[in-house]
Protein backbone atom coordinates (compact mmCIF):
# COMPACT_ATOMS: atom_id res chain seq x y z
CA UNK A 1 0.00 0.00 0.00
CA UNK A 2 1.10 3.70 -0.88
CA UNK A 3 2.45 5.73 2.21
CA UNK A 4 -0.15 8.01 3.10
CA UNK A 5 0.90 11.73 2.20
CA UNK A 6 3.37 13.74 4.81
CA UNK A 7 0.30 15.68 6.31
CA UNK A 8 -1.75 13.07 6.95
CA UNK A 9 -0.42 12.10 10.27
CA UNK A 10 1.96 15.02 10.74
CA UNK A 11 2.38 16.05 14.58
CA UNK A 12 1.94 19.83 14.76
CA UNK A 13 3.16 21.82 17.31
CA UNK A 14 1.59 25.72 17.65
CA UNK A 15 4.29 28.18 18.87
CA UNK A 16 2.98 31.21 20.17
CA UNK A 17 5.29 33.77 19.25
CA UNK A 18 4.57 36.24 21.69
CA UNK A 19 5.23 34.04 24.54
CA UNK A 20 7.94 31.29 23.17
CA UNK A 21 11.26 33.25 24.08
CA UNK A 22 12.07 36.89 24.31
CA UNK A 23 15.82 37.34 22.83
CA UNK A 24 15.94 40.69 22.72
CA UNK A 25 14.54 41.84 25.93
CA UNK A 26 11.38 43.46 25.82
CA UNK A 27 9.19 40.69 27.63
CA UNK A 28 7.68 39.47 24.50
CA UNK A 29 9.19 36.39 22.39
CA UNK A 30 10.47 37.31 19.02
CA UNK A 31 11.16 35.39 16.09
CA UNK A 32 15.06 34.68 16.73
CA UNK A 33 13.67 33.09 20.06
CA UNK A 34 11.82 30.35 18.07
CA UNK A 35 14.84 29.99 15.74
CA UNK A 36 16.96 29.15 19.15
CA UNK A 37 14.58 26.76 20.13
CA UNK A 38 14.27 24.77 17.05
CA UNK A 39 16.91 22.01 18.96
CA UNK A 40 14.78 21.76 21.18
CA UNK A 41 11.88 21.06 18.95
CA UNK A 42 13.61 18.54 17.03
CA UNK A 43 14.57 17.01 19.65
CA UNK A 44 10.72 16.60 21.09
CA UNK A 45 10.20 14.63 17.95
CA UNK A 46 7.35 16.95 16.22
CA UNK A 47 8.01 16.96 13.04
CA UNK A 48 5.80 20.55 11.23
CA UNK A 49 5.94 24.02 13.10
CA UNK A 50 3.00 26.51 12.95
CA UNK A 51 3.45 29.92 14.07
CA UNK A 52 0.61 32.53 14.67
CA UNK A 53 1.04 35.83 13.28
CA UNK A 54 4.19 37.55 13.53
CA UNK A 55 3.35 40.27 11.23
CA UNK A 56 3.13 44.05 11.00
CA UNK A 57 0.11 44.78 13.45
CA UNK A 58 -1.39 47.84 15.69
CA UNK A 59 -1.70 43.99 18.09
CA UNK A 60 -5.47 45.21 18.88
CA UNK A 61 -6.14 41.41 18.82
CA UNK A 62 -1.91 40.25 19.28
CA UNK A 63 -1.52 39.46 15.51
CA UNK A 64 -4.61 38.64 14.07
CA UNK A 65 -5.38 42.16 12.79
CA UNK A 66 -2.81 42.29 10.20
CA UNK A 67 -1.23 45.33 9.00
CA UNK A 68 1.06 44.59 6.03
CA UNK A 69 0.47 41.07 5.12
CA UNK A 70 4.19 40.68 4.07
CA UNK A 71 6.45 42.50 7.13
CA UNK A 72 7.39 41.27 10.25
CA UNK A 73 6.32 43.45 13.10
CA UNK A 74 9.63 44.70 14.64
CA UNK A 75 8.56 43.44 18.09
CA UNK A 76 9.14 40.10 16.88
CA UNK A 77 12.07 41.03 14.19
CA UNK A 78 12.46 41.20 10.44
CA UNK A 79 12.27 39.10 7.71
CA UNK A 80 15.73 37.83 7.84
CA UNK A 81 14.80 36.49 11.14
CA UNK A 82 11.75 34.90 9.29
CA UNK A 83 14.52 33.05 7.13
CA UNK A 84 16.91 32.08 9.10
CA UNK A 85 13.84 30.83 11.32
CA UNK A 86 12.89 28.84 8.31
CA UNK A 87 16.36 27.72 7.13
CA UNK A 88 17.08 26.22 10.32
CA UNK A 89 13.43 24.45 10.76
CA UNK A 90 13.99 22.93 7.38
CA UNK A 91 17.85 22.11 8.40
CA UNK A 92 16.36 19.89 11.42
CA UNK A 93 13.80 17.98 9.08
CA UNK A 94 10.72 20.31 10.71
CA UNK A 95 8.27 22.12 8.04
CA UNK A 96 6.86 25.22 8.71
CA UNK A 97 3.06 26.41 8.98
CA UNK A 98 2.05 30.16 9.39
CA UNK A 99 -1.07 31.53 9.80
CA UNK A 100 -2.79 33.16 7.05
CA UNK A 101 -5.83 35.54 7.99
CA UNK A 102 -8.10 36.42 5.03
CA UNK A 103 -11.30 37.21 6.87
CA UNK A 104 -10.11 40.55 8.01
CA UNK A 105 -7.42 43.02 8.32
CA UNK A 106 -6.30 45.43 10.55
CA UNK A 107 -7.82 48.78 10.46
CA UNK A 108 -4.87 50.12 9.49
CA UNK A 109 -4.10 48.20 6.60
CA UNK A 110 -3.83 50.41 3.43
CA UNK A 111 -6.40 48.59 2.19
CA UNK A 112 -8.51 49.50 4.66
CA UNK A 113 -7.28 53.15 4.91
CA UNK A 114 -8.03 53.72 1.28
CA UNK A 115 -11.65 52.55 1.19
CA UNK A 116 -12.52 54.64 4.31
CA UNK A 117 -11.85 57.75 2.70
CA UNK A 118 -15.29 57.73 0.57
CA UNK A 119 -17.78 55.96 -1.01
CA UNK A 120 -15.73 56.41 -4.23
CA UNK A 121 -12.39 55.44 -3.16
CA UNK A 122 -10.53 52.66 -5.20
CA UNK A 123 -10.29 50.21 -2.60
CA UNK A 124 -14.26 50.62 -1.20
CA UNK A 125 -15.80 47.63 -1.97
CA UNK A 126 -12.59 45.52 -0.64
CA UNK A 127 -14.70 45.56 2.56
CA UNK A 128 -18.38 45.41 3.07
CA UNK A 129 -20.07 48.88 3.57
CA UNK A 130 -23.61 49.23 3.74
CA UNK A 131 -26.09 52.18 4.09
CA UNK A 132 -28.65 52.10 7.27
CA UNK A 133 -31.12 50.37 7.37
CA UNK A 134 -34.07 52.40 6.24
CA UNK A 135 -34.95 53.28 10.08
CA UNK A 136 -31.98 54.24 10.80
CA UNK A 137 -29.12 51.90 12.83
CA UNK A 138 -26.96 48.69 11.39
CA UNK A 139 -27.89 47.89 8.40
CA UNK A 140 -28.76 43.65 9.47
CA UNK A 141 -28.95 41.70 12.43
CA UNK A 142 -25.34 40.23 12.60
CA UNK A 143 -23.22 40.10 15.78
CA UNK A 144 -20.01 39.54 16.65
CA UNK A 145 -18.01 37.15 18.57
CA UNK A 146 -18.75 39.47 21.49
CA UNK A 147 -22.74 39.70 20.70
CA UNK A 148 -22.61 43.53 19.68
CA UNK A 149 -23.21 44.51 16.40
CA UNK A 150 -20.97 43.52 13.55
CA UNK A 151 -21.25 46.91 12.30
CA UNK A 152 -19.71 50.06 12.51
CA UNK A 153 -20.87 53.44 10.93
CA UNK A 154 -17.76 55.22 9.53
CA UNK A 155 -19.27 59.11 10.01
CA UNK A 156 -17.40 60.79 7.25
CA UNK A 157 -19.17 58.16 4.48
CA UNK A 158 -22.82 57.65 6.56
CA UNK A 159 -22.24 53.86 5.62
CA UNK A 160 -21.47 51.28 8.06
CA UNK A 161 -18.57 48.45 7.36
CA UNK A 162 -19.03 44.89 8.63
CA UNK A 163 -15.96 43.74 10.74
CA UNK A 164 -17.09 40.09 12.79
CA UNK A 165 -14.20 40.95 15.52
CA UNK A 166 -13.26 44.10 16.85
CA UNK A 167 -14.60 47.65 14.89
CA UNK A 168 -10.61 47.71 14.21
CA UNK A 169 -10.96 44.02 11.99
CA UNK A 170 -12.76 45.40 9.13
CA UNK A 171 -13.92 42.12 6.86
CA UNK A 172 -12.54 41.85 3.68
CA UNK A 173 -14.91 41.35 0.67
CA UNK A 174 -14.47 37.96 -1.07
CA UNK A 175 -16.67 38.46 -3.58
CA UNK A 176 -14.84 40.97 -4.88
CA UNK A 177 -11.79 39.27 -7.35
CA UNK A 178 -9.05 42.04 -6.58
CA UNK A 179 -9.26 40.79 -3.31
CA UNK A 180 -9.08 37.22 -3.64
CA UNK A 181 -6.38 37.77 -5.93
CA UNK A 182 -4.30 39.89 -3.62
CA UNK A 183 -5.02 37.80 -0.90
CA UNK A 184 -3.51 34.65 -2.59
CA UNK A 185 -0.44 37.06 -3.84
CA UNK A 186 -0.10 37.24 0.02
CA UNK A 187 -0.08 33.85 -0.19
CA UNK A 188 2.39 33.13 -2.94
CA UNK A 189 4.52 35.38 -1.54
CA UNK A 190 5.19 32.94 1.87
CA UNK A 191 4.93 30.26 -0.32
CA UNK A 192 8.03 31.34 -2.59
CA UNK A 193 9.94 31.92 0.95
CA UNK A 194 9.74 28.31 1.22
CA UNK A 195 7.23 27.66 4.41
CA UNK A 196 5.36 24.43 3.80
CA UNK A 197 1.72 26.07 3.70
CA UNK A 198 -0.62 28.09 6.19
CA UNK A 199 -3.43 27.56 9.16
CA UNK A 200 -6.29 29.40 7.73
CA UNK A 201 -7.82 31.81 10.46
CA UNK A 202 -11.77 31.70 11.06
CA UNK A 203 -11.85 29.48 7.54
CA UNK A 204 -15.84 29.63 7.47
CA UNK A 205 -15.76 33.21 7.96
CA UNK A 206 -15.00 34.19 3.96
CA UNK A 207 -17.99 33.93 2.09
CA UNK A 208 -21.29 35.77 3.23
CA UNK A 209 -24.23 35.78 1.85
CA UNK A 210 -24.25 38.29 -0.43
CA UNK A 211 -28.08 39.90 -0.09
CA UNK A 212 -26.40 39.79 3.78
CA UNK A 213 -29.70 38.50 5.18
CA UNK A 214 -30.82 38.76 8.62
CA UNK A 215 -29.37 36.07 11.07
CA UNK A 216 -32.33 34.00 12.25
CA UNK A 217 -32.58 34.45 16.11
CA UNK A 218 -29.82 36.58 16.41
CA UNK A 219 -29.70 39.38 18.25
CA UNK A 220 -27.32 41.95 19.90
CA UNK A 221 -26.34 40.41 23.01
CA UNK A 222 -27.49 36.73 22.16
CA UNK A 223 -23.61 35.35 22.52
CA UNK A 224 -22.24 37.85 25.26
CA UNK A 225 -22.42 35.31 27.20
CA UNK A 226 -20.80 32.22 25.10
CA UNK A 227 -17.07 31.64 24.95
CA UNK A 228 -16.45 33.15 21.68
CA UNK A 229 -14.85 30.47 19.75
CA UNK A 230 -17.42 27.61 20.93
CA UNK A 231 -18.25 27.00 18.09
CA UNK A 232 -20.43 28.94 15.03
CA UNK A 233 -24.20 28.34 15.75
CA UNK A 234 -25.73 27.30 12.67
CA UNK A 235 -28.63 29.92 12.96
CA UNK A 236 -26.67 32.61 14.66
CA UNK A 237 -24.73 32.90 11.77
CA UNK A 238 -26.48 30.89 9.03
CA UNK A 239 -25.64 33.71 6.79
CA UNK A 240 -22.50 35.69 7.49
CA UNK A 241 -20.52 32.12 8.29
CA UNK A 242 -20.36 28.58 6.42
CA UNK A 243 -21.69 29.94 3.37
CA UNK A 244 -21.61 27.33 0.45
CA UNK A 245 -19.94 29.78 -1.84
CA UNK A 246 -16.32 29.31 0.61
CA UNK A 247 -15.80 26.22 -1.29
CA UNK A 248 -15.40 27.77 -4.82
CA UNK A 249 -12.35 29.94 -2.81
CA UNK A 250 -10.94 26.60 -1.20
CA UNK A 251 -10.55 25.16 -4.58
CA UNK A 252 -9.18 27.97 -5.61
CA UNK A 253 -6.42 28.28 -3.19
CA UNK A 254 -6.01 24.54 -3.06
CA UNK A 255 -4.81 25.16 -6.95
CA UNK A 256 -2.46 28.14 -5.78
CA UNK A 257 -0.97 26.06 -2.92
CA UNK A 258 -0.55 22.98 -5.52
CA UNK A 259 1.21 24.79 -8.18
CA UNK A 260 4.12 24.67 -5.36
CA UNK A 261 4.85 20.97 -5.88
CA UNK A 262 3.38 17.74 -4.48
CA UNK A 263 4.59 14.86 -2.44
CA UNK A 264 7.01 15.09 0.24
CA UNK A 265 6.83 18.70 -0.86
CA UNK A 266 2.95 19.58 -1.17
CA UNK A 267 1.93 22.72 0.36
CA UNK A 268 -0.83 22.76 2.99
CA UNK A 269 -3.63 24.33 4.11
CA UNK A 270 -5.10 23.79 7.82
CA UNK A 271 -8.35 25.38 7.88
CA UNK A 272 -9.08 26.99 11.37
CA UNK A 273 -13.31 25.38 11.65
CA UNK A 274 -15.39 25.42 14.70
CA UNK A 275 -17.75 23.48 13.38
CA UNK A 276 -19.36 20.39 15.35
CA UNK A 277 -21.83 18.83 13.05
CA UNK A 278 -19.12 16.47 11.42
CA UNK A 279 -21.27 15.79 8.04
CA UNK A 280 -20.84 19.92 7.65
CA UNK A 281 -16.96 20.08 8.82
CA UNK A 282 -16.11 17.28 6.58
CA UNK A 283 -17.07 19.47 3.54
CA UNK A 284 -14.08 21.52 3.80
CA UNK A 285 -11.96 18.62 2.53
CA UNK A 286 -13.82 18.99 -0.83
CA UNK A 287 -15.42 16.88 -2.61
CA UNK A 288 -12.61 15.57 -4.89
CA UNK A 289 -10.50 15.86 -1.46
CA UNK A 290 -9.27 19.60 -3.56
CA UNK A 291 -10.16 21.52 -0.64
CA UNK A 292 -8.70 22.11 2.61
CA UNK A 293 -6.10 19.07 3.66
CA UNK A 294 -6.62 19.28 7.36
CA UNK A 295 -9.91 21.39 8.47
CA UNK A 296 -9.06 21.53 12.01
CA UNK A 297 -11.20 19.25 14.57
CA UNK A 298 -11.64 21.04 17.93
CA UNK A 299 -13.69 18.23 19.35
CA UNK A 300 -11.61 17.50 22.10
CA UNK A 301 -11.85 20.59 23.68
CA UNK A 302 -15.67 20.53 23.99
CA UNK A 303 -16.02 17.14 24.85
CA UNK A 304 -15.77 15.65 28.54
CA UNK A 305 -12.69 14.10 29.40
CA UNK A 306 -14.11 10.34 30.48
CA UNK A 307 -14.61 7.07 28.33
CA UNK A 308 -17.44 6.94 26.91
CA UNK A 309 -17.69 10.32 25.11
CA UNK A 310 -14.30 10.63 24.00
CA UNK A 311 -14.71 7.24 22.53
CA UNK A 312 -17.88 8.61 20.43
CA UNK A 313 -16.10 11.88 19.63
CA UNK A 314 -13.44 9.76 17.42
CA UNK A 315 -16.17 7.17 16.37
CA UNK A 316 -18.09 10.37 15.03
CA UNK A 317 -15.24 12.11 13.25
CA UNK A 318 -13.62 8.95 11.47
CA UNK A 319 -17.07 7.85 10.14
CA UNK A 320 -16.93 11.34 8.88
CA UNK A 321 -14.12 11.08 7.11
CA UNK A 322 -14.12 11.14 2.97
CA UNK A 323 -12.03 8.29 1.67
CA UNK A 324 -8.69 8.91 1.70
CA UNK A 325 -8.77 11.95 4.40
CA UNK A 326 -7.16 12.47 7.68
CA UNK A 327 -8.57 13.33 10.93
CA UNK A 328 -7.17 16.22 12.86
CA UNK A 329 -7.06 16.15 16.56
CA UNK A 330 -6.47 19.34 18.87
CA UNK A 331 -5.82 19.20 23.08
CA UNK A 332 -4.67 22.77 23.19
CA UNK A 333 -4.68 26.61 21.57
CA UNK A 334 -4.36 30.16 22.37
CA UNK A 335 -7.87 30.67 22.62
CA UNK A 336 -8.68 28.11 24.79
CA UNK A 337 -8.16 26.87 28.59
CA UNK A 338 -4.90 24.91 28.72
CA UNK A 339 -5.20 21.25 28.62
CA UNK A 340 -3.72 20.35 31.89
CA UNK A 341 -6.12 22.38 33.85
CA UNK A 342 -9.16 21.06 31.87
CA UNK A 343 -8.14 17.74 32.33
CA UNK A 344 -6.62 18.32 35.66
CA UNK A 345 -3.00 17.99 35.91
CA UNK A 346 -2.76 13.96 36.98
CA UNK A 347 -4.63 13.45 33.64
CA UNK A 348 -2.11 15.79 31.31
CA UNK A 349 -0.20 12.32 30.17
CA UNK A 350 -3.08 10.98 29.30
CA UNK A 351 -3.85 13.59 27.11
CA UNK A 352 -1.21 13.66 25.67
CA UNK A 353 -0.94 10.18 25.26
CA UNK A 354 -4.38 10.33 23.58
CA UNK A 355 -3.34 13.14 20.98
CA UNK A 356 -0.51 11.24 20.14
CA UNK A 357 -2.02 8.17 19.33
CA UNK A 358 -5.20 8.68 17.07
CA UNK A 359 -5.18 8.20 13.43
CA UNK A 360 -4.26 11.16 11.72
CA UNK A 361 -2.54 14.55 12.22
CA UNK A 362 -2.03 15.67 16.07
CA UNK A 363 -1.58 19.52 17.31
CA UNK A 364 -0.06 20.58 20.32
CA UNK A 365 -0.10 23.76 21.75
CA UNK A 366 3.36 24.84 22.81
CA UNK A 367 3.78 24.18 26.70
CA UNK A 368 1.60 21.52 27.13
CA UNK A 369 4.44 19.06 26.71
CA UNK A 370 5.47 20.73 30.11
CA UNK A 371 2.01 20.19 31.57
CA UNK A 372 1.47 23.99 31.67
CA UNK A 373 -1.87 25.10 33.40
CA UNK A 374 -3.67 28.23 33.06
CA UNK A 375 -1.89 31.12 34.68
CA UNK A 376 -3.62 32.96 37.06
CA UNK A 377 -4.10 36.77 35.56
CA UNK A 378 -4.86 39.78 38.01
CA UNK A 379 -7.82 41.51 36.89
CA UNK A 380 -4.89 44.56 36.50
CA UNK A 381 -2.97 42.10 34.18
CA UNK A 382 -5.57 41.35 31.46
CA UNK A 383 -4.19 41.85 27.83
CA UNK A 384 -6.83 40.08 25.40
CA UNK A 385 -9.25 42.69 24.04
CA UNK A 386 -12.16 39.41 24.57
CA UNK A 387 -10.87 39.76 28.40
CA UNK A 388 -10.98 43.21 28.73
CA UNK A 389 -14.53 43.41 27.74
CA UNK A 390 -15.59 40.06 29.34
CA UNK A 391 -13.05 39.05 31.43
CA UNK A 392 -14.74 35.21 31.84
CA UNK A 393 -13.82 35.15 27.40
CA UNK A 394 -9.59 36.06 28.52
CA UNK A 395 -7.77 34.02 26.71
CA UNK A 396 -4.94 34.96 28.69
CA UNK A 397 -4.48 32.17 31.01
CA UNK A 398 -3.36 29.92 28.16
CA UNK A 399 -0.79 32.29 26.53
CA UNK A 400 1.59 32.68 29.41
CA UNK A 401 5.00 32.60 28.61
CA UNK A 402 7.20 29.55 28.20
CA UNK A 403 9.16 28.47 31.42
CA UNK A 404 12.62 27.32 30.13
CA UNK A 405 14.54 27.44 33.54
CA UNK A 406 14.22 28.39 37.23
CA UNK A 407 16.26 31.76 36.26
CA UNK A 408 14.48 34.86 36.69
CA UNK A 409 11.06 35.06 34.77
CA UNK A 410 11.98 31.26 34.13
CA UNK A 411 14.60 31.66 31.57
CA UNK A 412 11.73 33.50 28.98
CA UNK A 413 13.11 36.85 28.89
CA UNK A 414 16.63 38.04 29.49
CA UNK A 415 15.89 41.85 29.61
CA UNK A 416 15.23 41.79 33.64
CA UNK A 417 12.13 43.17 32.46
CA UNK A 418 8.55 41.87 33.37
CA UNK A 419 6.85 39.34 30.48
CA UNK A 420 4.22 40.27 28.69
CA UNK A 421 2.44 38.16 30.94
CA UNK A 422 2.47 36.27 34.83
CA UNK A 423 3.93 33.40 34.54
CA UNK A 424 2.34 29.79 35.30
CA UNK A 425 4.64 26.82 37.19
CA UNK A 426 3.81 23.51 35.97
CA UNK A 427 4.29 21.04 38.73
CA UNK A 428 6.84 18.90 37.46
CA UNK A 429 9.37 22.11 36.97
CA UNK A 430 10.54 24.37 33.84
CA UNK A 431 11.90 22.62 30.64
CA UNK A 432 15.25 22.41 32.56
CA UNK A 433 14.60 20.31 35.18
CA UNK A 434 11.91 18.29 32.95
CA UNK A 435 15.40 17.41 30.74
CA UNK A 436 16.95 16.31 33.69
CA UNK A 437 14.17 14.00 34.71
CA UNK A 438 13.21 10.96 33.25
CA UNK A 439 9.39 10.52 34.41
CA UNK A 440 8.93 14.07 32.97
CA UNK A 441 5.90 14.86 30.84
CA UNK A 442 8.69 15.81 28.69
CA UNK A 443 10.46 13.03 28.39
CA UNK A 444 7.23 10.75 28.50
CA UNK A 445 6.14 13.23 25.21
CA UNK A 446 9.47 12.18 23.40
CA UNK A 447 9.20 8.94 23.83
CA UNK A 448 5.53 8.78 22.60
CA UNK A 449 6.42 10.50 19.78
CA UNK A 450 9.76 8.35 19.17
CA UNK A 451 6.91 5.30 19.66
CA UNK A 452 4.91 7.06 16.77
CA UNK A 453 7.71 7.30 14.66
CA UNK A 454 8.39 3.40 14.61
CA UNK A 455 5.13 2.73 14.04
CA UNK A 456 3.58 4.55 10.64
CA UNK A 457 0.47 2.93 11.68
CA UNK A 458 -0.15 4.85 15.08
CA UNK A 459 -0.61 7.49 12.95
CA UNK A 460 -2.07 6.48 9.80
CA UNK A 461 -3.71 3.08 10.44
CA UNK A 462 -6.98 2.18 11.72
CA UNK A 463 -8.81 2.28 15.23
CA UNK A 464 -10.61 -0.15 17.66
CA UNK A 465 -12.19 0.84 20.56
CA UNK A 466 -12.38 -2.09 23.07
CA UNK A 467 -13.77 -3.21 26.21
CA UNK A 468 -13.30 -1.98 29.02
CA UNK A 469 -13.57 -1.38 33.16
CA UNK A 470 -15.44 1.61 33.96
CA UNK A 471 -13.53 4.62 33.82
CA UNK A 472 -11.19 2.66 31.24
CA UNK A 473 -10.72 4.12 27.48
CA UNK A 474 -9.11 1.61 25.47
CA UNK A 475 -8.42 1.27 21.68
CA UNK A 476 -6.19 -0.71 19.53
CA UNK A 477 -4.10 0.27 16.47
CA UNK A 478 -2.53 -0.88 13.28
CA UNK A 479 -2.95 -3.96 11.87
CA UNK A 480 -0.50 -6.67 10.59
CA UNK A 481 -1.90 -10.38 9.35
CA UNK A 482 -2.52 -11.25 12.96
CA UNK A 483 -4.02 -8.49 14.22
CA UNK A 484 -3.73 -5.55 15.57
CA UNK A 485 -0.12 -4.14 16.73
CA UNK A 486 -0.94 -1.81 19.64
CA UNK A 487 -3.28 -1.93 22.67
CA UNK A 488 -3.58 1.26 24.61
CA UNK A 489 -5.24 1.51 28.15
CA UNK A 490 -5.76 5.01 29.51
CA UNK A 491 -7.18 4.99 33.31
CA UNK A 492 -8.76 8.39 33.44
CA UNK A 493 -9.57 7.75 37.19
CA UNK A 494 -7.43 8.80 40.15
CA UNK A 495 -7.92 5.04 41.22
CA UNK A 496 -6.44 1.73 40.84
CA UNK A 497 -8.24 -0.07 37.74
CA UNK A 498 -7.79 -4.22 36.94
CA UNK A 499 -8.47 -5.27 33.44
CA UNK A 500 -9.78 -8.08 33.64
CA UNK A 501 -9.18 -8.33 30.43
CA UNK A 502 -7.08 -8.14 27.87
CA UNK A 503 -8.41 -8.05 23.65
CA UNK A 504 -7.97 -11.16 21.59
CA UNK A 505 -4.64 -10.73 19.56
CA UNK A 506 -2.19 -11.01 22.13
CA UNK A 507 -0.26 -11.47 24.72
CA UNK A 508 0.24 -8.01 25.59
CA UNK A 509 3.22 -6.73 27.31
CA UNK A 510 3.85 -3.30 28.88
CA UNK A 511 5.56 -1.12 26.76
CA UNK A 512 5.69 2.46 27.80
CA UNK A 513 3.38 3.54 30.85
CA UNK A 514 2.23 7.73 31.39
CA UNK A 515 2.91 6.77 35.64
CA UNK A 516 7.00 8.28 36.28
CA UNK A 517 9.20 4.88 36.76
CA UNK A 518 12.03 5.80 38.57
CA UNK A 519 15.16 4.07 36.86
CA UNK A 520 15.53 0.20 38.63
CA UNK A 521 11.92 0.55 39.95
CA UNK A 522 10.46 -3.05 40.41
CA UNK A 523 8.08 -4.00 37.77
CA UNK A 524 4.24 -3.22 38.79
CA UNK A 525 3.59 -7.14 40.86
CA UNK A 526 -0.03 -7.22 38.50
CA UNK A 527 0.71 -5.75 34.82
CA UNK A 528 -2.97 -5.68 34.53
CA UNK A 529 -3.58 -3.31 37.41
CA UNK A 530 -3.39 0.60 36.00
CA UNK A 531 -2.21 2.70 39.02
CA UNK A 532 -4.45 5.79 38.92
CA UNK A 533 -4.23 8.35 36.27
CA UNK A 534 -1.98 5.91 34.29
CA UNK A 535 -2.00 5.23 30.51
CA UNK A 536 -0.52 2.69 29.56
CA UNK A 537 0.68 1.49 25.51
CA UNK A 538 0.94 -2.44 25.10
CA UNK A 539 2.75 -4.44 22.54
CA UNK A 540 2.37 -7.93 21.19
C1 LIG B 1 -9.09 32.91 15.51
C2 LIG B 1 -7.79 33.11 16.19
O1 LIG B 1 -7.28 31.88 16.61
C3 LIG B 1 -8.04 34.07 17.32
O2 LIG B 1 -6.94 34.16 18.18
C4 LIG B 1 -8.39 35.40 16.73
O3 LIG B 1 -8.75 36.29 17.76
C5 LIG B 1 -9.58 35.25 15.77
N1 LIG B 1 -9.46 34.13 14.89
C6 LIG B 1 -9.69 36.48 14.93
O4 LIG B 1 -8.68 36.47 13.95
Amino acid sequence: TATPPWWCDAVIYQVYPRSFLDTDGDGVGDLPGVTRRIPYLARLGVDTLWLSPFFSSPMADFGYDIRDHTAVDPLFGDLADFDALLASAHAHGLRVLIDYVPNHTSGEHPWFLDARTGRHSRRRDWYVWRDPAPGGGPPNNWITLFGESAWTLDLKSGQYYLHSFLSSMPDLNWRNPAVQESMFDVARFWLDRGVDGFRVDCAPLVAKDPALRDNPGASAGTLAHHRPMGGYDGQLHLHDQGHPDLHRIYREFRTVLDGYGDGPGARIALGEIHEYDWAAWSRYFGRELDEMHLPLNFGLLRTSWEPGPVRDLVQEVTAALPAGAAATWVTGSHDDPRVATRVGPGQAANAMLLLLTLPGAAILYNGDELGLPDADIAPQDIRDPWGLRTPALSRDPSRSPMPWTAGPAAGFTEGGVRPWLPLARPPGGDAAAQEADPGSLLNLTRRILALRRGHPALGAGGIEFTDAPEGVLAYTRGSSPDGPSLLLTLNMTDRPVRLDKLPAGGPWHRHLSTAPQPPGAPAPSDPRVLAADEGVVWRR
